[in-house]
């Protein structure tokens, strides 16, 4: 037991457990390109252009941290993390877990499979095996709505197009800009025309953190008004 306790401490000290004041951590799940993915072993995109405008504003320093997607908001309400940001659309199961920004980006939802596919038609997979991200919009809306499908959770989105390429899924069902990214690295793939529904994404902070939030929403306000959010986007997509 004390063993334990002092590898835990020892790690702590390494690693930093606990929160330090001067820093901006911001949770996120970074296998969702152009908004949050590894380039060169580091995360970028443009949820992280975001947060590093809003840590200058707090005077902080930016520390991303990447989880499991479904970890996200636990990871706010517990506090380890101050702003969740990873292309998360806006929903009333959310809204009742934490508070979320001003709306900064519109996404519609989309239907990826093999170039070879069968499925022509979003009209088509009401019954087929989907494979989506885990505890995503996507998720919950076929597990609503498409109840004769097969829904196949993926913690992420690369195991879902390896399904999808393997035949174990007939497709997967997805934000359109990552599955945009999805399909120039997977040549085998393709993205449906037509849209099942539409998103709009907010950036999350633990309920009743007002001031946190008021900065958020300046600094999200500034970068739309001045096209930021835009240009990250192609940035990130090239
Ligand atoms: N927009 C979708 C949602 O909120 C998917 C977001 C997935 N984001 C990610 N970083 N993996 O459920």
């Amino acid at each position: 037991m004390l063993k334990k306790v002092l590898v835990v401490i020892t790690l702590c000290l390494l690693v930093g457990c606990g929160k330090n004041d001067n820093e901006l951590v911001l949770i996120t799940e970074a296998g969702f390109a152009p908004y949050e993915f590894y380039e060169n072993g580091e995360i970028v995109g443009v949820d992280i252009e975001i947060g590093k405008e809003i840590a200058k504003e707090l005077g902080k320093e930016l520390v991303v941290k990447d989880v499991a997607f479904d970890f996200i908001i636990n990871e706010i309400k517990s506090g380890k993390g101050d702003i969740g940001a990873a292309g998360m659309s806006i929903n009333d199961e959310r809204k009742e877990q934490v508070d979320f920004s001003i709306e900064y980006v519109v996404s519609n939802q989309v239907v990826v499979v093999k170039n070879d596919s069968n499925i022509k038609s979003i009209d088509d997979i009401k019954n087929k095996t989907i494979s989506v991200q885990l505890g995503t919009t996507a998720d919950l809306y076929l597990h609503e709505n498409y109840k004769d499908a097969n829904i196949v959770t993926q913690k992420k989105y690369l195991a879902a197009a390896e399904d999808v390429k393997s035949g174990k899924s007939d497709c997967i069902v997805m934000d359109e800009l990552p599955a945009k990214e999805l399909v120039k690295e997977n040549p085998e793939l393709k993205i449906l025309d037509g849209i099942l529904f539409t998103d709009k994404y907010g950036m999350v902070v633990k309920k009743g953190n007002k001031e946190l939030l008021d900065v958020v929403n300046k600094v999200l306000q500034r970068l739309i008004d001045e096209n930021k959010i835009e240009e990250y986007i192609i940035k990130y997509s090239e």
